[in-house]
Order: structure tokens, then sequence, then C-alpha cells
């Protein structure tokens, strides 16, 4: 039989652990954990995200402040604005939704937020801290993060032993992904777009990660029997069957095949993606806590 992992499910219980860790830390010394989220621009996705990002901070019993900025803002203004928060000592997370409007240059911003704010983690300082196998240090980014949830319920903490292999190596995802699992002791291959005989590397791994953004590339024949398939591309695809016009989203993985050959796999929509904002709500709880000078709880 195989598991299909419940992402809403996991979700919950990782928003239910960061509840009782605010509250904790509410009643041993007085700190409300803080999230700052800014958006610029009318992107109506990007809006939907961020509304759901302040709205399950507000959930978790934080203080939620949202900055919504409109698209003709400049550079300088966004800077200032990480500065102000930075230096915002009830804030303990600050999250600058991206993408960033066309004339924005997003890097400079994302590397001036403080890196023990930087719940996303993307500042060098936290990818060079999780790059180092620190992994209590920094912050890690949220969609690895919560890839690597699904995996240690899945295999323990220990991953000797088990190859894994990542599909996609981004900054926000693959290279991040590698190192968590290489931190957890597994033989880690990370295959992209320019490797050879794709589907023999895949049918090699334990535990199969995808993130490469192309709909249902992952074939039945690419997955070794057993498996682990995470599948964390999220892509909008015709559906003519449900009508004209309609469309639906689906993974990097073609569910329904692979589902057949491995032993557990992960559902899009419906598994990574509720985990990333749980992670979030996480790192922010993890940053409240260290900057208490307390020891921060594991998720
Ligand atoms: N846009 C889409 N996903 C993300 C994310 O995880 N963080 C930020 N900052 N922007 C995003």
């Amino acid at each position: 039989m195989t598991t299909v992992i419940d992402g809403k499910q996991v979700a919950a219980s990782v928003i239910d652990a960061v509840k009782t860790a605010s509250q904790a830390l509410k009643d041993q010394t007085g700190v409300k954990t803080g999230l700052a989220v800014v958006i610029v621009g009318d992107d109506p996705a990007s809006h939907a995200y961020v509304s759901a990002k302040s709205r399950m901070a507000k959930e978790c019993g934080f203080t939620s402040v949202q900055h919504t900025l409109p698209e003709e803002t400049t550079q300088e203004e966004l800077a200032a604005l990480v500065q102000t928060l930075n230096r915002d000592d009830n804030l303990h997370g600050i999250l600058v939704q991206l993408p960033l409007p066309k004339h924005l240059n997003s890097e400079p911003i994302i590397q001036s937020i403080l890196p023990e704010k930087d719940v996303d983690g993307l500042h060098v300082v936290n990818a060079g801290r999780l790059a180092t196998g620190d992994l209590d240090g920094g912050l890690v980014s949220c969609t690895p993060a919560g890839a690597m949830v699904f995996v240690k319920r899945t295999h323990g903490a220990d991953l000797s032993g088990l190859n894994a292999v990542v599909i996609g190596r981004s900054n926000l995802f693959g290279k991040p992904m590698a190192q968590l699992l290489l931190a957890a002791n597994a033989t880690v291959t990370i295959a992209h777009s320019r490797t050879k005989d794709l589907a023999a590397v895949c049918r090699n791994a334990d535990i199969l990660v995808a993130a490469v953004g192309r709909p249902e590339m992952v074939k039945a024949g690419w997955v070794k029997p057993g498996a682990t398939v995470i599948d964390v591309g999220i892509n909008r695809i015709a559906a003519p069957e449900r009508g004209e016009g309609k469309s639906r989203l689906v993974g990097d993985v073609a569910f329904d095949e692979c589902a057949e050959v491995a032993a557990v796999i992960t559902p899009v929509p419906g598994g990574v993606g509720p985990m990333t904002i749980a992670m979030l709500m996480a790192n922010t709880v993890i940053a409240a806590y260290r900057k208490a000078g307390k020891t921060a709880p594991k998720f």
C-alpha cells in the first residue's frame, strides 16, 4: 500500500507546536513573537500568499505586521523600510515577498535583512551556516525545511545508507534541500537539466525530491520501487475536461503512475505547499527564542 502524505495534516501539527512554543515564550519571558511581511506591487497571487502568511502569524499568537507598498516604490524606500524593521525589537522575523516588481533589485534587499531575522533563510549567512552543517545556528529556507519534515517522519532523523536524489539546483530549494539531506547522512545527488540519463539517476533514489517546474516530468519508470517521492513542483496546466478555459494544479511528478511504484508520495496540491507557511511560523518562533536567549524548539 502506498502512503500518500497529507501535507495539511502535518502542517497543522507543526502549527500546533508553534502555538505552544510561542505561548511558552510569552509566559516565561513576556516576549510576544513578531513577524513583518512586506509586499510590493499588485500581483494577485503574491497578495494571496502574503495574506495567508499574515493571517497564520496572528493565529499563532504573533504580532503580525504587513507592509503593502505600491508598485512604484523605489529601491531606496524599500531598503529604508527593511532598516526600520531590522531595528524594531518587537519583530523577530522579516519576509519580503518575491518576486519584487522588475525595477527593483531583490538581492541587496534580501541581504540587508539581519540574518537572525531572515525567516526565509535566503541571507548568505544562513545559506553558509546550512552549507557548513550548522543547523542550529541559522535559519533554513521554509520549503526545504518543510520537505525535510516529511522525510524525517518517514525515515527518522538518520538517513545513513539511503540514496537521495534532488532534481533541481536552485538557491531557493534544490541546494538547501541537498544540504539538509546530507546533514542527515544521506548520500546525495543533485540532478538538473544537464544531467545525463536523468531517469537512471532517479531510479537509484530511495528518496526522490523533484523541484524543476515541469508538469508531471517524473514518470513511474524513474521511481525505484518502495521509494519516498517528494514533489515540490506547482504547475498550472489546462484542464479542458473541467470545462472551457479551466485549469488545474499538478506537480513535477506524474502522481497516479508514480504512486503505484513508490511506498510514500506527496500529492500536489496538499503536499509540500501547506508546509511552507508552517515552517515560516516555525522559523519566526525560533528567531524569537534565540533573541530572548532561550534554547529554540525544533520542528
Ligand atoms: N514567493 C514565493 N515563495 C516565496 C517564499 O518562500 N518566500 C518569499 N519571500 N517569497 C516567495
